[in-house]
């Protein structure tokens, strides 16, 4: 199998895809570290990955906690010895408001979680990737890390900083063996959008891509999870800094 004997760490894996790409790096046999805020969902997928014949263990963590991160890092060393592969993909979306009416409390809540722990993430598990020499880290970005998107301008702004953060990263480790790359869903069909159409009526904004994107549907998280897995492995072994869009053409 692809990932055998790989050990992926996934944040955000209680649901979504997260939870669908635990699930795929599981049966391309990696055993996962299932990290999530939320320990019910979380340790659901742990149960869907042994229900499958995968291994892992669930950690409870809030990204957004310096102390937590170091937990989730430290215990997945602890257990397996290393990190191979890393999904940095815990995020959160706004409430959808006309710019002015963004509450900062709001703006500091997106910042915190698609910004600090994607930052975070990465600062605790690339020491452990130096120390090793070799690793895979994909972070979440979005199509809003890459252009504007409607009544969100501060979730586009953390995504666009998600694209920065990856890039620089990228830049600094490409010499010593970590390659470090950006996905970029469109839309998903996950617990995340389901209010967006609903969010965009109430606001009396309909972009012309809804209520079906182009495709004429959402993408399914484990279509996401497909290109998770490819740059976990080997395949990739030359894509490092890539904004890797998978977006159904909703960027067009
Ligand atoms: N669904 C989409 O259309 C879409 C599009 C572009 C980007 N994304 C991005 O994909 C990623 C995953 O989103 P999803 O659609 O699977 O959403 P989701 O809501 O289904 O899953 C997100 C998971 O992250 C967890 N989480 C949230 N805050 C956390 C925190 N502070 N610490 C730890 N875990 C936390 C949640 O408990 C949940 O299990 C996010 O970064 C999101 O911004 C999603």
């Amino acid at each position: 199998m692809e990932l055998s004997n790989k050990i992926a760490v996934i944040t955000g894996a209680g649901s979504g895809i997260g939870r669908a790409s635990s699930l795929k790096l599981a049966s391309d046999g990696a055993t996962v570290v299932v990290v999530d805020f939320n320990k019910e969902t979380g340790e659901e997928t742990l149960k869907l990955v042994k229900e499958q014949g995968g291994e892992g263990i669930f950690i409870q963590a809030d990204v957004s906690k310096t102390e937590d991160v170091q937990n989730y890092v430290n215990k997945a060393v602890e257990t397996y010895g290393r990190i191979d592969i890393f999904f940095n993909n815990a995020g959160v979306i706004q409430k959808f408001a006309p710019f002015t009416e963004v509450e900062e409390s709001e703006f500091d809540r997106i910042m915190s979680v698609n910004v600090k722990g994607i930052f975070l993430g990465m600062k605790y598990v690339l020491k452990v990737m130096e120390a090793q020499g070799f690793g895979s880290v994909i972070n979440t970005a979005s199509t809003a890390g890459v252009r504007a998107e409607h009544s969100v301008a501060v979730y586009s702004a953390s995504k666009h900083a998600v694209v920065a953060l990856t890039k620089g990263a990228a830049l600094e480790y490409a010499k010593k063996g970590i390659r470090i790359n950006a996905l970029c869903p469109g839309g998903v069909e996950t617990a995340l959008t389901a209010s967006v159409t609903e969010q965009f009526e109430k606001g009396g904004y309909i972009p012309e891509e809804l209520p079906n994107m182009r495709m004429g549907r959402y993408a399914a998280p484990k279509e996401l999870a497909e290109m998770v897995a490819y740059l976990a492995s080997e395949k990739a072994s030359y894509m490092t800094g890539s904004i890797v869009l998978v977006d159904g053409g909703l960027t067009l």
